[in-house]
């Protein structure tokens, strides 16, 4: 099935909407849901394919999870429950399904195989593979274009006899929360102290919940420490609500800071601080935003409704700790910069380049598509903002990001916008179109075979 958006742009935004729930925080709220003993129930899921392809393969692993659109009731099997599959166990597009379970299955007393899509078969694992066999682990994957880098499938070898995973102290090159809670997650099983550094805090909401359910870790500094000794090695099920994803929030409140006349509240939006990034530099955009906080939600996530006003925008700088706390964004936010008077800069974005897309070389590509401006650089890229987005025809190169980022910009220009290829939009925020209609942009969706 090829799907594609007409837009017809110049249509404000005005109205309420509820995002769908957080990738990040619904991956790992199955996950953990699984590991527990007895029953969980997780309200808010996005509904998103990338979540799914991480339920079913718990599915194949024996839990049973009765997944009925954003609500699932998920009968965890504990630490030592997990079942050998019969085949491959199918991680989609999804990088973090397939990092983060790597994690666990290096631990586990069976053999089995992760494989993915074309995209998902096309990033590196090496990030993952090397410091998991440093502490045991029977895990590797194939070679591919670059030398030295390790790509899915990634085959896992049973731990035997009396094979276990030892403790490990480890330093990641990269700020990535998929390689710190895999780690993590291997420390539930391993026989010493799990204690990973990163370059930069990266999202936390691992550690967030392994602290809501009395797993034993501590956060010392830029180091968190898992040390598993006099544990107990279980927790129960609960009961939590997914908060909406910041990180789809982000292509409605565009939409909304590139269309004059439009005000839009997403309600229910994680604002958990490793998340935020895209706020403040809008923030420094002077774009308008109010925040109502909410509570907390799954694990002590903190939330909240946020409104953003359509106004003029100035330039902003990102890069170092405010990048990685907006890395998801970027596509987005290279979409407002469009708009702002001046050259705003995207820095220390090298992680981009290994995304469902080379991000740095498609957000360029839409923005051209377009006719903004824009240089790339090795590792971000300057969008010479002011001029007007005129109508264009592009294609999302099957990254959700793109294809949502494309569509905002389309929502801008006078005249009809047509994005090909948005099937792939169902992994992060399905009805994307028909929340964005209910706004009041003008979006069609059309599929053929
Ligand atoms: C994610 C971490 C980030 C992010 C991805 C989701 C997670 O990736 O880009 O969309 O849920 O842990 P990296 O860990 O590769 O930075």
């Amino acid at each position: 099935m090829i799907r594609r958006y007409r837009i017809r742009g110049g249509r404000p935004l005005r109205g309420a909407m509820r995002v769908p729930g957080d990738k990040s925080i619904g991956h790992r709220a199955i996950i953990f849901a699984s590991l527990a003993e007895g029953r969980s129930t997780i309200t808010g899921l996005s509904g998103g394919l990338d979540n799914l392809s991480t339920a079913q393969i718990f599915r194949e692993m024996g839990v049973s999870i009765d997944l009925d659109d954003e609500r699932a009731v998920v009968e965890g099997v504990g630490l030592d429950g997990l079942k050998m599959p019969k085949g491959a166990l199918d991680c989609g597009n999804s990088g973090t399904t397939m990092r983060l379970v790597a994690g666990i299955l290096s631990a586990q007393r069976f053999g089995t195989r992760l494989v993915g899509d074309e995209s998902l078969t096309r990033r590196p694992m090496r990030r993952v593979v090397d410091p998991l066999r440093a502490r045991g682990a029977n895990i590797a994957g194939v070679s591919g274009p670059k030398e030295g880098e390790v790509y899915p499938p990634l085959s896992v070898a049973p731990l035997i006899d009396d094979e276990h995973l030892i403790a490990l102290e480890y330093t990641s090159p990269v700020a990535s929360a998929q390689v710190k809670s895999c780690l993590l997650l291997s420390g539930l099983w391993a026989r010493g102290v799990t204690a990973i550094s990163e370059p930069v805090l990266s999202r936390d909401h691992t550690e967030r919940m392994m602290n809501a359910l009395g797993v034993p870790i501590q956060v010392v500094g830029p180091m968190v420490v898992l040390d598993p000794v006099g544990w107990d090695r279980r927790w129960d099920g609960f009961t939590w609500h997914v908060p909406g994803d910041p990180s789809s929030a982000a292509f409605p409140m565009a939409a909304a800071l590139l269309v004059p006349g439009s005000e839009v509240t997403l309600e229910g939006v994680c604002l958990n601080p490793t998340r935020t990034g895209l706020f403040d530099a809008l923030r420094a955009m002077r774009a308008q935003l109010a925040f109502t906080p909410k509570g907390e939600a799954a694990g002590a996530e903190p939330i909240g409704d946020v409104t953003v006003t359509h106004g003029p925008l100035g330039p902003a700088m990102t890069g170092g700790e405010l990048l990685t706390r907006m890395i998801d964004e970027v596509p987005a936010f290279c979409a407002v910069a469009s708009a702002a008077n001046g050259r705003s800069d995207v820095r220390d974005a090298h992680e981009l380049r290994v995304k469902e897309s080379d991000r740095l070389a498609t957000s360029a590509g839409v923005l051209r598509a377009f006719g903004l401006d824009c240089t790339e650089l090795d590792d971000g890229m300057h969008v010479h903002g002011g001029a007007k987005p005129h109508a264009a025809e592009v294609d999302s190169g099957g990254d959700h990001r793109i294809a949502m980022m494309a569509a905002v910009l389309g929502m801008a220009c006078e005249g009809e916008t047509v994005v090909h290829d948005v099937a792939c939009v169902d992994t992060s925020f399905p009805g994307f179109a028909s929340l964005m209609s209910s706004l009041g942009a003008d979006i069609t969706v059309e599929e053929s075979e």
